[in-house]
């Protein structure tokens, strides 16, 4: 009898302790991307209008569940929030920022001064001839003065210059470029600090793998900083494909901009599969080719062996941010699900792209989890 009583003990400790290892092993499956990587890096994604007036609800769910940090994909492009010179737009905005603080997430204002989705009348006059240097910075100031005032001590950081860099290191030649020069970045940088002095300024660019970007960007925040003007951190836009950038080569970008005293982020991840009509494109938004069915290979979903390629280069990346964390400050996908994506329609519009972590019925792909594995590793 003591003998049995023994035994059915043994056994029940045994089935207990296989229990906790089990659900501690299930708990760890479970855990959120957030979850996993708190104490790491922040991870963000892009939202538009329909997440955040609440209309997406399966991605609000997916957004709260998943992220802890947001940036406005188009709302707080000039275009939208400044349409007239004499006139404002917050409507959207403003949603951006409230559903941010409601849901307690890291807020990135994207972007102060771009050449691309830029207000027709920002640099021309009545006549459509450049203003003058004068009436320009004064423009300037007065954009990211109202803009960065209005969300003072919401917005934690603000990609002050977005693209202002070619691939060969020179000046992107923008109509900034064009009537003030380099010093207009400068420029840019100090209006945001004098408007919200306690907000973090970072400068964004994308193909940063690049060494002609990698060097320019790197004496751009030195120049910065050697003039006592505030920049945070770079932010490299990770619009990726399966066969570019090398992931050595970004690697050797993240350090050469840690090493030049700045945070990096990670601030538009997508991963494309799909093929492209030029290699040499980057994230150049004006580029456009017109549709063809041959260069729209998936349309009704990936196959097995493409997913499985697409899954490792991801975690390839993922891996190379963790083995990082020191000086990575956030790492943002650009689009929670892959119907969100600008890749569906860039560089040739209706094509089905697959290029973010959660799939067109808002699931999470099997990356989620490897994301949370690889985190608890390190
Ligand atoms: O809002 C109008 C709508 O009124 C109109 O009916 C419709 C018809 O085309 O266009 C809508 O505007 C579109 C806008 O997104 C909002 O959906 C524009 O055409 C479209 O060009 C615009 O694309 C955005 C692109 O920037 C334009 O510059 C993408 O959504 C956005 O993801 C993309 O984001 C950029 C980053 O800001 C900077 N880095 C590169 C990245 C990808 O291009």
């Amino acid at each position: 009898m003591k003998i049995a009583t023994k035994t059915t003990l043994t056994t029940l400790l045994a089935a207990m302790t296989l229990m906790t290892g089990a659900s501690a092993a299930f708990a760890q499956e479970k855990k959120t991307l957030k979850e996993a990587l708190n104490g790491k890096f922040l991870i963000g994604t892009a939202v538009y209008g329909r997440q955040t007036s609440g209309k997406d609800k399966a991605a609000v769910r997916l957004l709260r569940e998943q992220f802890n940090a947001i940036v406005a994909e188009n709302c707080m492009k000039s275009q939208v929030i400044h349409p007239e010179e004499n006139r404002y737009d917050f409507t959207e905005a403003d949603e951006f920022v409230e559903f941010g603080e409601k849901n307690n997430m890291t807020v990135t204002g994207h972007t102060l001064i771009w050449h691309s989705q830029l207000s027709p009348w920002f640099c021309v006059d009545d006549e459509g001839k450049n203003v003058s240097p004068e009436v320009l910075k004064k423009r300037m100031k007065d954009h990211i003065t109202t803009v960065v005032k209005r969300y003072k001590g919401r917005i934690k950081g603000w990609d002050v210059v977005n693209e202002a860099i070619e691939d060969n290191g020179d000046y992107r030649k923008s109509k900034f470029y064009e009537i003030l020069g380099e010093e207009y970045i400068p420029l840019a940088f100090q209006y945001a600090h004098e408007a919200d002095p306690d907000a973090e300024l970072y400068y964004n660019d994308y193909s940063m793998a690049n060494p002609g970007r990698r060097a320019a960007v790197v004496k751009l925040v030195k120049d910065l900083k050697k003039r006592g003007i505030r920049i945070d951190a770079v932010g490299m836009q990770g619009h990726i494909g399966m066969d570019y950038p090398r992931v050595s080569e970004f690697e050797k970008s993240m350090l050469a901009f840690a090493q030049a005293g700045v945070k990096v982020m990670i601030t538009e991840l997508d991963l494309t599969v799909l093929p492209s009509p030029n290699p040499h494109v980057g994230a150049e938004v004006s580029a456009s080719y017109e549709y063809k069915k041959e260069m729209n290979p998936y349309p009704d979903g990936l196959p097995e062996e493409v997913s499985k390629a697409w899954t490792k280069r991801m975690n390839d990346f993922f891996r190379l941010f963790l083995k990082h964390q020191d000086i990575i400050a956030r790492v943002t996908l650009w689009g929670v699900t892959d119907s969100d994506s600008w890749r569906n329609n860039w560089p040739m519009p209706g094509r089905t792209d697959y290029p973010l972590l959660f799939d067109r019925n808002y699931q999470p792909k099997p990356i989620v989890d490897l994301i949370v594995k690889e985190a608890g590793k390190k």
